[in-house]
């Protein structure tokens, strides 16, 4: 019989209730009834971000949000600083080069987080930088950043916003926007969400605000002002994803009454439950110091073809997980633990892994994993 479990860092599984409230009938996205769905998740949306300022709702994957937030925030020779620790770091410098932006990395090994005393050199050396580009859950490494102390640095300089790809971080742990000054952050529909992709959020402060007055990039459908306006009157610029929202009233719905405290207490539980089950193995983490509760990204062992895996663990034991980008292709599996999981997706994830490792020839102590990740998840 085929079943397949999917435990990839996003796409995430969907909840049943918001794949029926996405199966609804189509309404007009300019009409009352719609119109009042977008109130509420305007409202929610506030509530998931912890913040007091509007979230804009754009039709496009994550990276459009970090797109969006170059060129509405920068301008044509503007410098900004880049964390470059993984794959997704990169994406920023890209952005940042295709506008003609000036990007000064800040290279880290990738499985490491960046030390904000590095970044505070790097803001000493450039004080005009207009920007600070991190991501707050760097998923190709399944490592954390240490967002809020970096946050506090850039908060002291007037001339400086600081832009945080939380894209699998919200809904993950805590990332509170207001009280960390955050000046941006995006994410998207398909991790911690709990929707199919195709949805990208982005929050702005009053600092942010008044950077998208000076910027003078070329922008034409990520117009955060232009958003900002149509989200006053519960619409978004263009023709809305009206599905999605609609989906996207019921994840949030599921959030709130789960509460923020719990939802990042049970995926923190998860996520240690998986690291403990991996190591049991016999296994290493990447990112050892600073795991996000996102993924966790674990090295191949010594001897075993590490491409064979992601395909493997799906075809056989019905288990999608990630492997690695760029150069830790073959060298590391990513397991999800954010968003619609629980006790038993983990279990069944780390019993597949198991499988799948005996199969390729590594010594597994049948159960291991699972007995290791059950103590955590029984407390
Ligand atoms: C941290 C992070 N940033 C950016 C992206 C890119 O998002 P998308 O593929 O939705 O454009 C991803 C997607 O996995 C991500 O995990």
């Amino acid at each position: 019989m085929k079943k397949t479990l999917l435990l990839t860092p996003g796409p995430t599984p969907v909840p049943e209730d918001v794949l029926e409230a996405m199966a609804r009938p189509i309404i007009h996205h300019r009409h009352e009834p719609f119109r009042a769905v977008v109130e509420e998740v305007k409202e929610d949306l506030k509530y998931l971000f912890q913040t007091g300022n509007d979230v804009l709702i754009l039709a496009s994957t994550g990276t459009g949000a970090m797109e969006g937030s170059v060129v509405n925030l920068l301008s044509r020779g503007d410098k900004a600083i880049v964390v470059q620790a993984g794959k997704f770091g990169e994406r920023w410098t890209e952005i940042c080069e295709a506008y003609g932006v000036e990007a000064i990395p800040i290279d880290v090994e990738w499985g490491k987080a960046v030390d904000p005393e590095e970044v505070r050199t790097v803001l000493d050396r450039n004080p005009d930088a207009r920007a600070v580009f991190l991501q707050a859950s760097e998923t190709s490494t399944g490592v954390r950043h240490p967002v809020r102390e970096i946050a506090a640095l850039v908060a002291a300089r007037e001339n400086t916003v600081i832009v945080v790809d939380a894209i699998t971080a919200l809904g993950v742990f805590d990332l509170p926007t207001d009280a960390w000054n955050l000046d941006v952050v995006v994410t998207g529909s398909q991790k911690a969400l709990m929707l199919p992709p195709g949805l990208a959020f982005a929050s702005l402060s009053e600092k942010a605000w008044r950077f998208v007055k000076e910027s003078n990039l070329p922008k034409y459908y990520f117009d955060f002002a232009k958003e900002k306006k149509n989200l006053a009157k519960n619409q978004t610029a263009y023709t809305s994803s009206v599905s999605l929202i609609i989906g996207l009233q019921a994840s949030l719905a599921r959030i709130k009454e789960e509460g923020l405290e719990n939802l990042f207490a049970r995926t923190d539980k998860l996520a240690r439950a998986t690291r403990a089950g991996v190591r049991a193995l016999g296994l290493e983490l990447l990112a050892p110091e600073a795991p996000s509760d996102a993924c966790t990204a674990i090295k191949v062992p010594e001897g075993i073809d590490g491409a064979k895996i992601p395909s493997l663990i799906r075809e056989k034991y019905g288990v999608a997980v990630a492997g690695g980008q760029a150069h830790l292709k073959g060298k590391i599996i990513r397991i999800s633990h954010m968003g619609y999981v629980n006790t038993y997706d983990i279990i069944s994830g780390l019993a597949a892994l198991e499988f799948v490792l005996r199969d390729l020839g590594f010594p597994v102590e049948t159960g291991a994993s699972v007995k290791a990740a059950l103590e955590i998840l029984a407390s």
